[in-house]
């Protein structure tokens, strides 16, 4: 049985008023019984705002981290920090990080190395371009950004981890996958995951990301193999995000 979860990515928004503002409205509106597990990753330097206002089963995530534990890295931050600033999970791999700041599969392996010694949670984000996709290349490319984290840490990184599903085409987009579009792939990886362990693919989080919104969060979420969702504008609003939230309980 895997607990559904919910993680809002903030992305490059906010500001310590609209921060307070969003989750004012938004703690009131998150049922603390359900069984649904939820974090909001705010940008590096409102961590500790959020983090001080947040509790319950409303945990915090951080967006990215360095491949590296400690040292001479100017502007950058390591795991064991965000570890210490009171995250639980950490987003590794997105692909605006992948598309805009140019991280190989091989630095994302890093990354997901430091984040699982940091004892945080990686959250290991997938997907394949529109390009991709239409030339049906979207199982062979989320498999290859799968297998790259697994041959340089082992399968048992992943016995507590995320993975989560974006097609990049639907960030941001406003275009989402459809709820069988996203089944498809997500079977596909807890088949692959399931060719390594067993155990591990039964239980690791799925998440999809793209477009999620409180009117097509239930259809996807209803899909056997999503487990919840990696939401990113929609999070910004806290009806939407509560909503969403409660469409994955
Ligand atoms: P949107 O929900 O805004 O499409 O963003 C998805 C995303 O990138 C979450 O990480």
């Amino acid at each position: 049985m895997r607990t559904p979860l919910v993680i809002g990515n903030w992305k490059m928004h906010g500001t310590s008023a609209s921060n307070h503002q969003l989750l004012e409205q938004l703690l009131p509106l998150l049922k603390p019984d359900t069984q649904v597990a939820i974090a909001v990753c705010p940008p590096y330097p409102y961590l500790s705002q959020v983090k001080a206002m947040i509790g319950g089963n409303l945990a915090l995530g951080a967006q990215n981290l360095n491949m590296q534990e400690k040292g001479a890295h100017t502007g950058e931050v390591s795991g064991p920090m965000l570890k210490d600033t009171g995250c639980r999970y950490v987003l590794v791999g997105h692909s605006e990080r992948r598309e805009i700041y140019g991280e190989s599969d091989l630095i994302i392996a890093e990354k997901f190395a430091v984040a699982v010694a940091s004892e945080l949670i990686p959250v290991l984000c997938v997907g394949e371009t529109l390009k991709q996709r239409k030339t049906g290349q979207s199982i062979e490319v989320v498999s290859s950004q799968i297998k790259s984290v697994i041959q340089r840490n082992g399968i048992q990184s992943f016995a507590n981890a995320v993975i989560a599903y974006e097609p990049v085409w639907a960030i941001g987009t406003g275009e989402t996958a459809t709820p069988a579009q996203a089944q498809e792939v997500h079977q596909k990886i807890r088949e692959l995951i399931g060719e390594y362990d067993i155990s591990i693919a039964e239980t690791l989080p799925l998440l999809y990301g793209g477009s999620v919104n409180a009117s097509n969060a239930t259809s996807l979420f209803n899909q056997p193999d999503v487990d919840g969702g990696l939401v990113g504008g929609a999070s910004l609003n806290a009806e939407s995000f509560a909503a969403i939230c409660q469409a994955a309980s």
